[in-house]
């Protein structure tokens, strides 16, 4: 293990094995089977694998209510985000407090958990969307997600007993038990975490690297869960990672593996959720960046940077690296940020993310100070295969 606690102490394991599973899968078909969908099993193999310690279930009322206003679980450990079971009021109404229920795929009625139906409550959507989101507006990607949702939750322990299984990249999806274990065999012992949902360009790469210089490891850890659908595909992502570290990367000091989690696209309290998950795969370090997490212009460039002095850093437990806006400057010919080059904007090299889609799509590799030209090749090739498929 490395030195760093997970979060609230210990390692959560809600996933049944052996004897227990094989009772639990027979008691569960006489359960009321209750669909979930695949965000939902990606929440229930997060917090079954410990990603999520120390939460050993879906939020009950206390909990989510007390997350909502102040960014802490009612026992005061820090926690940004809800994670909760919305179902519909029908369902919702047929359960009682103490019923043990089965949760099953919507799509493929795999019974993916049992839960412990511990809460029953209404919210108001407005407020958690004010909260978390910092807007109600229903553009915003993760409020849309939101309203379109049951505003009745549920709450309760879960056991995990069937895990998603990925469609591709399976040998990059490890749990945090693993990664901890793997992360102490190599002898380290700063590992900085990267979170991203983007390819790696040219300044995702800068950080990454400033800060390598001062930790043992990078364990560069992409989002692959759902994202809003004009993000790149995580298997495209994926492929443009895999040529980037086998070119660019010391192989040493460089670990890939997947974070398969849901994107929310709540920038400030998103970036304490994702350092908080990190800590608990083994990561002593965390990187923030502009606008982490962010969509549109929701969010201050380095609000996801300001929302970490809420908290001491003993209630983290992990140690945020904040990175301004990096980007090529042509005059200094290096990548760089405000805080170490002295020359104005127009010498900059800096692209909007719909010029560069533009690029990609017409099959031209955006310049080399911005994205490697292999990562650029596998974006393109990417995009071909979507149109074509
Ligand atoms: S995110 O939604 O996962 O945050 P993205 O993959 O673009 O989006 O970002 C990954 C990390 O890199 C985040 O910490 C973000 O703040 C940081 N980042 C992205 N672009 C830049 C940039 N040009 N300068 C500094 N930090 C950046």
């Amino acid at each position: 293990m490395t030195a760093i606690l997970p979060h609230g102490g210990k390692l959560i394991h809600r996933i049944a094995e052996g004897q227990e599973k094989e009772e639990l899968l027979k008691a569960s078909c006489r359960l009321k089977q209750i669909p979930v969908n695949a965000w939902t099993i990606s929440d229930l193999d997060l917090i079954g694998n410990g990603a999520f310690s120390p939460l050993e279930g879906f939020m009950n009322e206390e909990d989510y209510r007390s997350v909502v206003s102040s960014m802490r679980l009612t026992n005061g450990t820090v926690w940004s985000i809800p994670v909760t079971l919305p179902l519909n009021e029908e369902t919702a109404r047929s359960l009682q407090i103490g019923e043990q229920v089965a949760l099953t795929g919507a799509e493929d009625n795999v019974i993916y958990a049992v839960m412990n139906i511990e809460s029953i409550y209404e919210i108001d959507q407005q407020f958690e969307a004010q909260k978390v989101f910092k807007t109600d507006d229903p553009e915003h990607p993760g409020v849309k997600k939101l309203l379109d949702r049951s505003p009745i939750y549920v709450g309760g322990s879960v056991k995990v007993l069937t895990r998603p299984k990925p469609a591709r990249f399976g040998d990059f999806y490890f749990d945090p038990s693993r990664t901890r274990e793997l992360f102490q065999q190599k002898g380290w012992k700063t590992i900085v975490g990267f979170q991203t949902r983007n390819p790696v360009h040219r300044a995702h790469e800068y950080i990454q690297k400033s800060a390598m210089e001062i930790v043992d490891a990078l364990f560069l850890n992409p989002l692959v869960g759902e994202t809003k659908s004009d993000d790149v595909p995580a298997d495209v992502r994926m492929n443009s990672y895999l040529v980037l570290l086998e070119n660019y990367y010391p192989k040493d000091r460089t670990f890939l593996g997947v974070f398969p989690a849901a994107m929310r696209y709540a920038g400030p309290r998103e970036a304490i959720f994702h350092a908080i998950v990190r800590k608990n795969y083994g990561c002593t370090h965390f990187i923030v960046g502009r606008d982490h997490a962010g969509v549109g212009d929701y969010y201050g460039t380095y609000e996801a940077q300001e929302i970490f002095s809420n908290f001491k850093p003993e209630e983290l437990g992990i140690t945020p690296l904040f990175f301004e806006h990096s980007f090529f400057c042509k005059k200094c010919g290096n990548m760089a940020s405000s805080k170490t080059c002295p020359h104005p904007r127009e010498e900059h090299l800096t692209l909007s993310g719909t010029k560069v889609r533009g690029l990609l799509r017409d099959g031209e590799c955006p310049p080399p100070e911005f994205t490697r030209p292999e990562v650029a090749e596998v974006l393109i090739s990417g995009m071909r295969t979507q149109v074509t498929s």
